[in-house]
């Protein structure tokens, strides 16, 4: 394979290019040693794997699969927990359950998992208590408490990441493969805290249909109890490509097609900061064969999406590239219909994907970094009605959540506000939506798709 400026690619090509929002490593033989030791260390998964998303990415740009993505803005080691994972897996399922029922489509799941751990920021520097200090860039290169100390990077850190990764795609297959996943115990996944509450006895509603449909499809003759179909799941592991030389520490040679893979998770995105096309992180992206996405802003133009699919998605393969759209609701009105119609009239092969988080992001009176859970739904509501109208495929979603019950996001059901926040705000990075909001959101898109 070659580069659009014809140099042969390999996984290092990004070193040779402007390459933003790297952090400023202190000592270069600490990064060496350490992306030497994860250069040694076995791929998290398979290039097998990232094939069959790309397939079933194929079916979601087709319209015959939706597409679920979603977890924590950013994992980071202090909340590294088998019950924390298991949450999040459970309020994953429940979304997914809702959405497979109301839309009568697959709905294909992707984390925000195992390898979510670094963040672009704006800034370089921050001013604390009249210090100047440098960002937190996420767990995988420095931590958060405000000391010169605490905030200097370390790339041991990218070790550790690997490792929690590791422990965390292992449960993952266990969950999904072992019986948790099994569609006969859709009940279970409605976590105690949930169920009392109205998203939480709406999904009891569903759960008993669905079980009921299950006894019917047995008593018809179907083999219910020992056909996998109904028993496992597959989960696939997202994170944005941010960190270039991570990244080119866990790219291989797939020993069956000798082609490259970054075998740090099954998808991988390039963020709103990093996405130039002539960048280090597209030129690194576009050598891998996962499947790959792209963050679109406000600001995004046909051009930055042409350029981006020339160099992504040269063959306009699709399930190879989504596109995903984080316009803010009030603007998502005028900026997605140009490029939706664009790539439609170029016939590009995208997936469509909403992410309505990131546009809709602001600072409550009370300080604390939010979002309105009615921005987040307006914003996906214009997504599908900006598709609806210009007869194209509503892909999918792409949400920040957690399991738990923390009080981040406003409005919902519960109806949080500004002086709730400090309940149990506990993100490390962007707010996220709690289990009952991120369900109140999929009976929502369900509306939506069905609609
Ligand atoms: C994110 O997904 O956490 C993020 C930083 O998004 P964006 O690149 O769209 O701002
Ligand atoms: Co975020």
């Amino acid at each position: 394979m070659t580069t659009t400026t014809g140099q042969p690619w390999s996984p290092s090509i990004w070193q040779t290019l402007p390459a933003g929002q790297q952090p400023d490593w202190p000592e270069p033989h600490a990064l060496e040693a350490a992306l030497r030791e994860l250069a040694s260390q076995p791929p998290l998964v398979f290039a097998g794997e990232c094939r069959t998303l790309r397939q079933q990415l194929a079916r979601v740009a087709a319209g015959e699969a939706f597409l679920l993505q979603g977890g924590d803005c950013a994992e980071t080691f202090a909340a590294f927990s088998a019950d924390g994972i298991r949450d999040k897996l459970k309020v994953l399922l429940q979304m997914a359950v809702v959405l497979t029922y109301a839309a009568q489509l697959p709905v294909v799941k992707v984390g925000r998992i195992a390898g979510q751990f670094a963040k672009p920021r704006s800034a370089a520097t921050e001013t604390v208590g009249g210090t100047v200090l440098p960002t937190y860039r996420g767990d995988a290169v420095n931590a958060v408490e405000p000391s010169e100390r605490a905030r200097t990077p370390d790339p041991r850190r990218l070790v550790r990441v690997y490792h929690q990764a590791a422990a965390t795609l292992n449960l993952l297959r266990a969950f999904t493969r072992g019986g948790f996943a099994d569609l006969e115990k859709v009940h279970d996944w409605n976590q105690e805290f949930v169920a009392s509450s109205p998203q939480g006895r709406r999904y009891a509603a569903l759960a008993d249909e669905i079980s009921r449909a299950l006894r019917f499809l047995q008593a018809c003759g179907v083999d219910v109890r020992n056909d996998p179909t109904f028993h496992t799941v597959d989960f696939w592991t997202s994170h944005e490509a941010l960190l270039l030389g991570y990244e080119e520490a866990l790219t291989r040679r797939d020993s069956l097609t000798g082609d490259w893979y970054d075998c740090s998770a099954h998808l991988l995105w390039v963020g709103e900061r990093t996405r130039q096309h002539d960048g280090a992180h597209v030129r690194f992206l576009s050598g891998v064969g996962n499947p790959v996405a792209a963050k679109l802003g406000p600001t995004a133009t046909p051009d930055d999406v042409d350029a981006l699919a020339a160099v992504l998605n040269p063959d306009n393969e699709p399930g190879r590239l989504t596109l995903i759209t984080r316009m803010g609701a009030g603007s998502a009105e005028d900026t997605l219909p140009p490029l939706v119609r664009h790539v439609r009239d170029r016939g590009l092969a995208v997936v469509w994907s909403c992410d309505p988080m990131h546009g809709n992001t602001f600072v409550a009176d009370s300080g604390y970094k939010t979002r309105h859970l009615s921005d987040v739904l307006t914003e996906l509501r214009v997504f599908f009605g900006v598709h609806a109208a210009e007869g194209t495929v509503p892909g999918g979603v792409h949400v920040e959540l957690t399991g738990e019950d923390v009080t981040e996001c406003l409005g919902g059901a519960q109806g949080i506000a500004d002086l709730d926040l400090h309940y149990r705000y506990e993100t490390a990075c962007d707010p996220r939506l709690n289990n009952k909001q991120a369900l109140e959101l999929a009976f929502q898109v369900a509306e939506m798709l069905r609609g």
